[in-house]
């Protein structure tokens, strides 16, 4: 049983004042204007046309959280902030706090969505500002290019041929597992905007010949194929149980028999208060789509029995799910 919560640690929790700091000093982009040279407030304010008084409370701040250093009126980014949260620097994840930036107005209707179960949000972020959904799989496929491999392995993909990433964004996955299996040809299908990105991913890693973009939605297009293998990964938590199931159900159709479909996602304990981060990321769900939420495996198991995947297995707890088309059934009525 964990223990609980001290007072001090409720305290941390609903003083949320560190997080807006932070966010609002990368909105502003303060750590690419020290990344050459150190500032006074007074100079910054006026490069970047902001109020000086209130620039220095919050640069004072930002010393105390150490990511900027300030020696006499001068401020600096420290190491990590030079690292991580200056834009031209190629480690820069700014992008994805930005998207947490752009998200806190739907948090502050985290009340009113509890009173009535709608969100303000009718589309994500892929959909209403391509761009920043872009930048936003950069920084994951940056950070995803170290995991790619693993998950490759993982999924032991010996004798696949075709591999189809639903939803593929940048194309890490697809990336990843060509390089691991030369016999491997990928399909990445995903939003037209977003292939964009996928497409330089692609030539980046010198794979055109190996990996196909096929623009469309999901929901509605055909997925192409048939695959020997579908991966749809960091997809299911935009959508509600039942289109999941359905889009379970299509899948099953592009697959060879003996093709598999794994399910990649953070899923919840039976309980649903398990893991901890999971069950503050559904809450993050709840109020930035309109239907999506977090599944337990269970259920993730239980769409991929319908649709007669068998055997479905857990690859890893809570997070990858695999169900096999079996064998005796034609493979692909596509
Ligand atoms: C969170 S990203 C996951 C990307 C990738 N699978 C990964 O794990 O890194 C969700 C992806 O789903 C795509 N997507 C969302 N809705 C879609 C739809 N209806 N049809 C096709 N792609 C969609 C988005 O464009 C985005 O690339």
């Amino acid at each position: 049983m964990p223990r609980e919560l001290s007072l001090a640690e409720i305290f941390q929790v609903a003083y949320y004042w560190e997080t807006k700091i932070l966010l609002t000093a990368v909105k502003l982009d303060l750590f690419s204007a020290l990344s050459d040279r150190a500032f006074t407030t007074d100079d910054l304010a006026t490069h970047r046309h902001l109020n000086v008084r209130a620039l220095t409370v919050l640069m004072n701040a930002l010393v105390a959280m150490r990511v900027l250093r300030k020696e006499e009126a001068r401020y600096s980014n420290t190491g990590v902030g030079q690292k991580y949260l200056v834009k031209s620097s190629p480690e820069y994840v700014g992008h994805l706090l930005l998207l947490h930036d752009a998200e806190w107005a739907h948090w502050t209707g985290l009340e009113e969505t509890v009173r009535t179960g709608r969100s303000p949000v009718t589309q994500h972020v892929f959909e209403t500002d391509p761009e920043m959904g872009a930048n936003v799989l950069a920084v994951l496929h940056r950070i995803g290019k170290e995991s790619g491999p693993t998950l490759a392995t993982r999924l032991d993909l010996q004798g696949a041929k075709q591999f189809l990433d639903l939803g593929g964004g940048a194309g890490t996955n697809a990336i990843a597992f060509c390089q691991a299996y030369p016999e491997l040809n990928a399909t990445v299908f995903d939003l037209p905007q977003t292939l964009t990105l996928t497409q330089k991913k692609i030539q980046e890693a010198n794979l055109e010949s190996r990996i196909t973009l096929l623009p469309g939605n999901f929901h509605a297009d055909s997925l192409g194929g048939p695959y020997d293998v579908v991966l749809m990964s960091d997809i299911l938590h935009y959508q509600d149980g039942e289109t999941n199931a359905a889009l379970v159900r299509k899948v099953f159709d592009h697959l060879v028999g003996g093709g598999r479909l794994v399910l990649k996602d953070r899923f919840l304990d039976p309980s649903c208060t398990s893991p901890a981060w999971t069950t503050a990321f559904a809450v993050h769900i709840l109020v930035n789509t309109e239907c999506g939420q977090c599944f337990t495996s269970e259920e993730v198991r239980g769409w991929m029995n319908t649709a007669g995947l068998d055997p479905v297995t857990e690859i890893e707890p809570h997070a990858i799910v695999q169900g096999v088309r079996p064998k005796q059934e034609e493979g692909g009525h596509v």
